[in-house]
């Protein structure tokens, strides 16, 4: 297709979802009903969900075709078989065990190798991740490399680990009180940014001076190694698999969020090459997940992840799915949209500080640009910045995020390009009204995590 302008979806529709449609009339009423809280919303309220990435692929016929043969025996089922024979040819990491998502992989290992005294250091930890951490007792150290600072300018692997920075650190603290280091591919909380192939390695060599667990967070190593093909030479006649095994033959062990890169509504693994390890590993999931071939999965889940990791690394698939999220990144950039650039894999930026420059921080330009997106063109998002991450000072005073960010997160073969065609519609008019959008203030807020049920007024609705 390299001779086209137009990107196809390299699939055929084969089952349909409605998305009910609604006026702005009724999404201003919906809007004041959920607290201007997007995450408060029923989904058959929202015409395009960009909240997330996560769990809300559209599975292949293969896949669905896959569940109905699901094994769903309690020990020893056919279709952990398959799951682990995907995981074991990807990642070539001996021993594997799965979980029900994510976050419970993250638990086990960074819950049995953390607590007081122990630093984990990562390009950027995904909030999970340093949460699972922090409730160890241990602390979680970001170091991305400098060229994440720069939104404006196209370098080509921003998700890079600093690597001056990771050396400092490791002898700072001692060798012996660095419980891992994680390289998330690629960087979702540094902007979906790719990690190059180069910076890996040295990374490896580091750890491996120091004798220290190098582990990858690869929920989304396929749409990383369509980077490294496409922008580290070395790697142009490889295949987006090859990449990713050479990545994964880097390191110690992997936690995958199956919901991203394995195109499934559910699952995730950890894979370590360490038999010690993973024997500790393997009791702590009997404890709370479930027996080691099924790890609170359902067989006809792993069936879906067997084939989906394979799917994942089709040329015609990622080829698709970057350059989709690439061109509405493009375009609204084009309009003057200001966004983090270089678009990364899985979803867009968008810098809500500088689009609502006459919206001071503490009312939330961020959260402001959530809310218009969905009264405009019943889209959902969600709010990176000092919703998620602002914290109090002893004087009540709002200490802000680094930065106000809008992500709109793209959903795996969900839209088509008429959707997407639509969203750069929708930033259209959200450009002509810039102005006219007041913030908002937090009514009532939980003490953890307030971004998922905090309520808001709206600041327009008063003036
Ligand atoms: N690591 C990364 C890099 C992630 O993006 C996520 C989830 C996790 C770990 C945790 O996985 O949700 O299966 O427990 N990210 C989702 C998101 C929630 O919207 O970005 P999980």
């Amino acid at each position: 297709m390299e001779n086209f302008k137009t990107i196809i979806e390299p699939f055929k529709i084969k089952m349909v979802e409605p998305i009910h449609l609604s006026t702005a009339e009724q999404r201003k009423e919906y809007l004041r009903e959920a607290h201007y809280n997007p995450f408060a919303l029923d989904s058959d309220k929202v015409i395009i969900d960009f909240l997330t990435d996560s769990g809300t692929s559209a599975m292949s016929s293969n896949q669905w075709a896959g569940m109905m043969q699901g094994d769903e025996s309690y020990a020893g089922a056919s279709s952990w078989h398959k799951m682990r024979n995907s995981i074991f040819d990807l990642t070539g990491h001996e021993f594997i065990l799965p979980t029900h998502q994510g976050r419970a992989a993250e638990r086990i290992l960074y819950g049995y190798l953390g607590g007081k005294g122990k630093t984990f250091i990562s390009n950027t930890h995904f909030d999970t991740t340093r949460a699972n951490i922090e409730f160890s007792g241990a602390e979680a150290i970001d170091i991305p490399c400098e060229e994440i600072k720069n939104n404006k300018h196209f370098y080509p692997f921003k998700g890079n680990m600093d690597l001056m920075k990771l050396e400092k650190l490791i002898i700072e603290k001692g060798p012996e009180n660095i419980a891992a280091v994680i390289l998330t591919v690629t960087n979702n909380s540094g902007g979906g940014q790719p990690v190059s192939m180069e910076n890996a390695k040295s990374i490896s060599i580091i750890c491996k001076k120091y004798k220290i667990n190098y582990f990858l967070d690869c929920c989304r190593v396929a749409e990383n190694s369509y980077f490294v093909r496409h922008r580290e030479k070395e790697y142009e006649h490889k295949t987006y698999l090859e990449i990713a095994q050479e990545l994964f033959s880097l390191t110690d062990g992997a936690i995958m969020s199956a919901k991203k890169d394995a195109l499934v509504n559910m699952g995730g693994f950890l894979s370590l090459k360490n038999k010690e390890l993973a024997d500790a590993c393997k009791n702590l999931l009997i404890i709370t997940e479930g027996f080691a071939t099924y790890g609170g999965l359902s067989g006809r889940d792993m069936e879906a992840i067997a084939i989906g990791l394979k799917e994942v690394f089709e040329p015609d698939y990622l080829h698709y799915r970057i350059t989709s999220t690439t061109f509405l990144g493009d375009k609204l950039k084009a309009m003057g949209v200001p966004l983090i650039y270089p678009i990364g894999g899985h979803a867009v930026y968008i810098d809500a500080k500088e689009l609502y420059n006459h919206i001071p921080i503490h009312e939330y330009p961020g959260q402001a640009l959530v809310c218009e997106l969905y009264l405009t063109g019943g889209i959902r998002t969600v709010e990176i910045g000092s919703v998620m991450f602002g914290k109090y000072d002893e004087d009540g005073k709002l200490i802000p995020a680094p930065m106000e960010l809008v992500r709109l997160a793209i959903p795996r073969r969900v839209y088509t390009q008429s959707h997407i065609e639509y969203v750069i519609e929708v930033f259209e008019k959200i450009m002509l009204n810039r102005h006219k959008v007041r913030g908002l203030k937090i009514t009532e807020e939980p003490k953890f995590l307030r971004h998922f049920t905090a309520k808001f007024e709206n600041l327009t609705d008063i003036f």
